[in-house]
């Protein structure tokens, strides 16, 4: 994700924002840039596409800047492709306002149309610039009450760096649901997005709450609510050590992006929803299109594969289309049938898995069109279809995905509405049903986070086991595979997933005293005969550990012998909530076995060799 970094004090403060920048380059990011006020120069920004490096030797260690007061930023492109001129600092054209930004400001297009009637020029793609030219259209010479009137007037999720030349000696620093964290120093004061940028020079810090602002001075830091009233903040001593500060305090990026994944939903769907109903602006398919559509394939490797497996169930049921889900490797090699009338949906965390992009072009050569739902913007994959759809997870730095793969699926449930609305195919009661469910799902997730610790326990009792199933049937059966791969993945263990229905075809000969099944059964209609299935492995001595949702959790506990639970949900959406036990669960087993969790043998992030 990107990052942020501020610094107010006596030192030369380029230097000292770059070294800030540096320690956040673990998260990933594709282009940086600084922003430095000195009272003989005013205010200078200098930025640059790709690594940290390039601007830092451009300004030969920051040294080129003078002045005391900085801000920079580690940009992960969003809202147009990274670029100079689309890398952060933004600034207002007379350039008395520079802003950085972490998030998305929902209803940028709105606002820059506003302002391009007032005769504002942009420059950029960015939603950022357009605060930057709003804080310079509210400006009365006061640059609290501006920044204050600006955030009326934006929604979405942020965190802002601002530096004003009018009002020097003095950042502003402000957050919605993207955090922000106050350092202080003597004589010297940071924000930052985290604490891993200052921690070498303070560990004193406060957290920003939502729509606090901070006025950050070399002298000291003054918080205030939204209603320009001063908030007194508790300060708080970190003692992490650098690479845990890193990992947010979390002993591995795995896990920390487990937890984020609420989050990296709402930024992803929370934009696209507008009065009652997805607006999926970059897309144009028209219903005559959608209608007369033969087939829809969806191509992927890995757990995007398995997104695509979900999918499918979701899609053929709202769209009443077949949809094929292809492994990549496999599409390329199997003479697939498209025509151009058929509609390839490639997914891809990274957008560079070679598999997937020569599995794209053979579709499109045979006349599909290509709609990719994609992680890294601009990516090769993203560039090279005929649309695309981002997911905005942020950077992931764990090889096995997690929060890339929640939110590919969300974008999935996005789509699935969106083309089923345009098509006629679903009914009012329906959509709103499913739409409203959709945006619950990241109040849900964090009740499913907080059993955490129980599920650790169960990892305790089975992290010896030499082979692992997972059973389900539907939409479960799609999530056991994903839960089956994490697991092998990253703790070495042998596992299968199955179609329950398919057990008594053979694989039930596998189970035998003490073997573990995890026992997918949330999905309501398959109930009954799910639990038929844990019944099966139990009289064949297995042990049970029963996922289901909270009102069939009386009826699991009769059965299994222990069971994780996760909140009622339209069934569409189930897997959302379901994966996350799974993940949790490879998580803590893998952790048991003392295994390289983030980073595990043999795999990579990416895999750009066939
Ligand atoms: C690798 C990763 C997996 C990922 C797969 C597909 O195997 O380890 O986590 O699912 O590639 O990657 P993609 O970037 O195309 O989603």
């Amino acid at each position: 994700m990107c990052g942020i970094v501020g610094f107010v004090g006596n030192e030369q403060a380029a230097p000292i924002v770059l070294e800030g920048l540096s320690r956040l380059e673990y998260r990933g990011y594709d282009s940086t840039g600084v922003a430095v006020y000195a009272p003989e120069k005013g205010l200078q920004v200098r930025k640059a596409k790709g690594r940290l490096q390039v601007l830092s030797d451009q300004l030969h260690g920051g040294v080129d800047l003078p002045g005391t007061m900085a801000m920079g930023h580690t940009r992960w492109a969003t809202h147009g492709v990274p670029s100079d001129v689309n890398s952060h600092p933004q600034v207002s054209t007379n350039g008395r306002f520079a802003v950085i930004h972490n998030g998305i400001v929902e209803n940028y297009m709105e606002i820059k149309e506003f302002l391009m009637d007032h005769g504002v020029q942009f420059v950029s793609e960015t939603d950022t610039e357009v605060v930057a030219q709003l804080l310079d259209y509210l400006y009365d010479g006061n640059l609290l009450e501006t920044v204050e009137k600006m955030l009326h007037r934006i929604r979405g999720a942020y965190s802002f760096g601002i530096i004003c030349a009018d009002e020097p000696d003095k950042m502003v620093g402000v957050r919605k649901d993207s955090p922000l964290l106050l350092g202080y120093g003597e004589g010297f004061n940071f924000f930052a997005s985290d604490v891993t940028a200052f921690i070498d020079r303070t560990r004193e810090v406060s957290y920003l709450d939502t729509n606090e602002i901070a006025v950050v001075t070399r002298e000291g830091i003054q918080v205030y609510n939204e209603y320009l009233e001063p908030v007194e903040k508790e300060r708080h001593h970190v003692d992490w050590d650098i690479s845990a500060a890193e990992k947010g305090g979390y002993a591995h990026f795995m896990l920390k992006e487990i937890m984020e994944q609420p989050e990296a939903i709402r930024k992803t769907i929370s934009p696209r929803i507008q009065n009652g109903r997805v607006v999926l602006d970059d897309l144009h398919y028209e219903a005559d299109y959608l209608n007369n559509l033969d087939k829809i394939y969806i191509i992927a490797c890995g757990s995007s594969y398995h997104v695509g497996m979900a999918a499918k169930y979701s899609l053929e049921k709202l769209l009443r289309k077949p949809v094929e889900v292809a492994l990549a490797s496999e599409f390329r090699y199997c003479d697939p049938l498209v025509t151009d009338r058929t509609l390839a949906i490639v997914i891809s965390q990274s957008g560079e898995t070679i598999d997937t992009l020569t599995a794209m072009r053979e579709a499109k050569r045979l006349g599909a069109r290509v709609l990719s739902i994609v992680n890294v913007v601009g990516s090769t994959i993203a560039r090279a279809s005929d649309d695309v759809l981002y997911t905005w997870a942020g950077p992931e730095i764990a090889v096995a995905t997690t929060k890339a793969y929640s939110t590919q699926l969300a974008v999935i449930d996005l789509l699935a509405l969106n083309f089923a609305q345009t098509m006629g195919t679903i009914d009012q009661a329906e959509y709103d049903a499913i739409l409203s469910d959709l945006q619950a799902i990241p109040d849900k997730l964090e009740q499913v986070l907080k059993q955490k610790d129980e599920i650790a326990y169960f990892a305790s009792l089975y992290f010896n086991q030499s082979s692992i199933f997972f059973i389900g049937r539907h939409l479960d059966y799609a999530i056991g595979m994903e839960g089956s791969l994490k697991l092998k993945e990253i703790s070495y263990i042998h596992s299968e997933a199955y179609a329950a229905g398919e057990l008594k075809h053979g694989t039930i000969s596998l189970i035998e005293d003490g073997t573990l099944v995890v026992a997918l059964a949330s999905y309501t209609p398959l109930f009954e005969k799910m639990i038929s299935n844990v019944v099966e492995v139990k009289s064949r001595g297995a042990e049970v550990v029963g996922l289901t949702v909270d009102s069939h959790s009386e009826e699991m506990s009769k059965t299994a012998d222990h069971i994780i639970t996760v909140p009622d949900i339209h069934p569409m959406l189930l897997p959302s909530l379901n994966v996350v036990p799974m993940q949790l669960f490879a998580y803590y087993v893998a952790l048991q076995r003392g295994c390289d969790i983030d980073k595990p043998r043999n795999l990579a992030k990416s895999v750009t060799v066939e």
